[in-house]
């Protein structure tokens, strides 16, 4: 048997179709346009979304028996406003993960409804991206629309909808929107009050990889596959990524060094750190996790090689960062090149280079400026530690992992052994998963990433490199809080 795993992300989605063994038989990905029609918003049309699957799927299954195909699920960008009118019309384009539109409507809900109450209801704090401060613009700037809007959903569950008319979400990704109560898992009735939503405005909340439904007839034609194909919700992209490398039960960590970065923690436990730093959201296991969601990581190399020094040559750059060179220097760089969010949660942050004198070279630049970036990971672990989740070792991904010396800067950084997946295959993967667990194929996620997920390398820190990068740690710790003041002023 096959599964299709849709990984709708934000330039293109990405579908697999996987094996019950776990191997890939093919992949296809279908890109689309972004929009920003003002500086600092970020939107796309659902339609869009739809084209692709229309193209994607019919291309991914063209060369198997179709009546081997069992189910599909999906792992989105997270925390997308979509709305529908009553005849299931989009009433505007979707406003994504990356729209920074709502900064007076996340200090209304932060300072105004407050961040405990937030946070006691939610389990997390407002940031711009999130879903409940873009329902509260469009009820601000666009009133008329507002009053229309029948269904709000995520990205993944629009698109779950068109497949299978069922209007659902799952528990990972509605974690995302700022209406729900993480901890106990329900719609909480104080935010949606707070956002002048009702709940049959809602979808239906499910485990990530629950049967909700099978095809409509006439998408199955569409597509090409029979009607008896089984549609779980799948999750929200980390935690669909998450159960992809296997990241499922106590205390497993992931960390992705792609563009943006993430610290992905698993947790049986619903937990909360002091200052929100983390966000606590529910996991695609049926549990919950912690997440620190950096919005600068590999793309800080990307700006340094391309932009300043202009030299596509990464690796050759790095080649003359020796071993005896790590943990030693005096230049240090905080990775802030858009804001941060986790875990300092500051949008006018900024990326620093501090510490250069005339003897300093580009080589020693670029090695501060991959450190920078695995310090900042480390904050987000130490907050973890903070409220007592351990982290003995993470499995590490994304295309900064494919750095060997990146690579042993973070294990040493953050002391602790990394291990590298096979296969790196997203969200989609964990998707396939997910509807593999649906069509009954494996009893568990859990159980299923066991049979699926394996490890290929481990790096393991080096004690004299680790030991000096504590020291190096400390120092960089304290950078950031003395800027702090001065980057609301340059802001
Ligand atoms: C998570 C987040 C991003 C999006 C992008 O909080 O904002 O990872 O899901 O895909």
């Amino acid at each position: 048997m096959y599964t299709i795993g849709i990984d709708l992300g934000t330039s293109a989605t990405k579908f697999l179709l996987v094996s019950e063994d776990g191997s890939i038989a093919s992949t296809v990905t279908k890109e689309y346009g972004l929009s920003f029609p003002h500086p600092g918003w970020s939107e796309q049309e659902p339609a869009d979304w739809w084209k692709a699957v229309l193209e994607g799927i019919p291309e991914l299954v063209k060369d198997v028996d179709k009546d081997q195909i069992a189910g599909i699920g999906l792992g989105g960008q997270m925390h997308g406003l979509v709305v529908l009118d009553e005849n299931d019309e989009v009433i505007r384009p979707a406003i994504l993960w990356n729209d920074g539109r709502t900064g007076k409507q996340v200090d209304y809900l932060n300072e105004t409804i407050g961040r405990d109450f937030l946070s006691a209801h939610t389990g997390n704090i407002a940031f711009a991206g999130f879903t409940a401060p873009k329902i509260l613009w469009m009820k601000e700037k666009e009133p008329e629309k507002f009053a229309r809007i029948r269904k709000i959903m995520l990205p993944k569950d629009y698109v779950a909808y068109k497949l299978s008319g069922v209007f659902c979400t799952d528990y990972s990704d509605a974690s995302g929107m700022l209406l729900l109560d993480v901890e106990h898992k329900c719609w909480s009735k104080e935010m949606l009050e707070i956002c002048s939503v009702k709940e049959e405005q809602l979808a239906s909340l499910h485990e990530s990889w629950e049967n909700v439904g099978t095809l409509l007839p006439e998408v199955a034609r569409a597509l090409g596959l029979p009607e008896t194909v089984i549609v779980t919700p799948g999750a929200g992209d980390n935690a669909a990524g998450a159960v992809g490398t296997g990241t499922v039960g106590d205390g497993h960590c992931t960390i992705s060094m792609g563009t943006s970065g993430t610290v992905f923690i698993s947790s049986e436990k619903f937990g909360v750190d002091a200052t929100n730093g983390l966000h606590a959201f529910a996991h695609a296991d049926g549990a919950w996790h912690l997440m620190g969601c950096m919005l600068s990581a590999a793309s800080c190399n990307m700006w340094w090689q391309d932009s300043i020094l202009q030299n596509k040559d990464y690796a050759g750059e790095q080649a003359g960062i020796t071993d005896d060179m790590l943990g030693r220097g005096h230049v240090y760089f905080l990775p802030y090149l858009m804001g941060e969010r986790s875990p300092i949660n500051d949008t006018d942050a900024r990326g620093t280079f501090i510490g250069m004198t005339m003897d300093t070279t580009h080589t020693e630049m670029t090695q501060a400026m991959l450190e920078g970036v695995a310090f900042a990971f480390r904050d987000c672990l130490e907050v973890a530690k903070s409220i007592g989740v351990p982290i003995p070792r993470a499995m590490l991904c994304g295309g900064g992992s494919k750095s060997p010396l990146w690579r042993k800067i973070m294990t040493n950084v953050l002391n602790i052994p990394l291990d590298l997946p096979v296969s790196e295959q997203g969200p989609g993967y964990g998707g396939a998963i997910l509807a593999m667990v649906g069509c009954g194929i494996y009893p568990s996620v859990q159980d299923a990433c066991k049979k699926l997920v394996s490890v290929k390398e481990t790096i393991y820190p080096d004690p004299a490199i680790a030991e000096r990068y504590e020291e190096r740690y400390r120092k960089f710790s304290r950078i950031y809080p003395a800027c702090r003041e001065l980057f609301k002023e340059l802001a």
